[in-house]
């Protein structure tokens, strides 16, 4: 009986072994979905970035957009980037649109659901208006870095904190291709990391939070890698402010791994100017 499980976990350990080589690891892949416009797509969405999504979107040129359950993964898609572009030859444009996550939408038929004007932006310029009737599109679309042109990432205290019992934070302009999946907090000069708790979309709070400067460090994680970031050590004043945001001093870059074959390679830019 021993012998045969034995058996049993080496045709296992095989068969992962042979599973993981015929995926390779790549910095993207393509994927295929469907993607709608909606009128009411609106940017204060479920991740809770408020009125900062317009300055991410302008900063890293991109538009907002709600994601599907697969891709907002209960908050942990949020501040991702994708860039997505329609399969029709004769009616869309090669670059398609580069689209933010800030919103959950609970469309089963689509994986990004966009605004009327991001939506037209798919299509060439001169079939915009009448792409816009078709209102669902098959597309491509695959994970690309967040850039905000130098901008470093900052820490905004949440509106929803209340000094000095309660701490919630989101971290903006969140660069390269990665998930954030946990944050802690220390006050400077302790050595006991705490746990915040993700509250909603992008925003992890805590109750009694430590007193004096903060220290906080982030996993982020995305596909096959993960490693631990360190802002700046004192990143919260010793008073924080709901609503103010601070310099992290650093920024991501990292492109986190996922498996695919063969990895998306193709270069979609268009010659003209959108
Ligand atoms: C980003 O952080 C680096 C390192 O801490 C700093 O030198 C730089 O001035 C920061 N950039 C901006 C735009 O604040
Ligand atoms: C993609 O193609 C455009 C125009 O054809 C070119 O300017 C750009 O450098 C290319 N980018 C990459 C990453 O190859």
């Amino acid at each position: 009986m021993k012998i045969l499980h034995k058996i049993q976990q080496l045709r296992f350990a095989i068969w992962m072994l042979f599973m993981v080589s015929a995926a390779l690891s790549c910095d993207r892949c393509l994927h295929k979905s469907k993607v709608a416009s909606d009128a009411r797509a609106n940017i204060n969405g479920a991740c809770g970035y408020g009125t900062s999504a317009t300055s991410l979107t302008t900063r890293g040129g991109l538009v907002t957009a709600s994601a599907s359950a697969k891709i907002y993964r209960e908050g942990v898609g949020c501040g991702a980037c994708y860039q997505i572009r329609c399969t029709d030859p004769g009616v869309c444009s090669k670059s398609g649109v580069k689209v933010l996550v800030t919103d959950f939408t609970k469309n089963t038929q689509t994986d990004f659901v966009l605004s009327a004007r991001s939506f037209s932006r798919l299509a060439v310029p001169s079939k915009a208006a009448q792409f816009l009737k078709m209102g669902t599109v098959d597309v491509d679309y695959k994970r690309i870095p967040c850039e905000y042109g130098g901008q470093n990432m900052t820490v905004k205290v949440d509106k929803s904190s209340k000094y000095p019992d309660y701490l919630a934070v989101q971290f903006l302009y969140q660069g390269g291709q990665t998930d954030i999946t946990a944050v802690e907090v220390d006050q400077v000069g302790s050595s006991g990391w705490q746990y915040m708790t993700r509250n909603q979309g992008a925003i992890w709070g805590m109750q009694n939070p430590p007193r004096g400067y903060l220290s906080f460090r982030l996993l982020v994680t995305g596909g096959y890698d993960g490693s631990w970031v360190w802002p700046r050590r004192n990143l919260l004043p010793s008073i924080w402010t709901p609503g103010s945001v601070y310099e992290s001093g650093i920024q991501i870059t990292e492109i986190a791994q996922e498996g695919c074959s063969p990895c998306e390679t193709g270069n979609w830019t268009d010659t003209y100017v959108n």
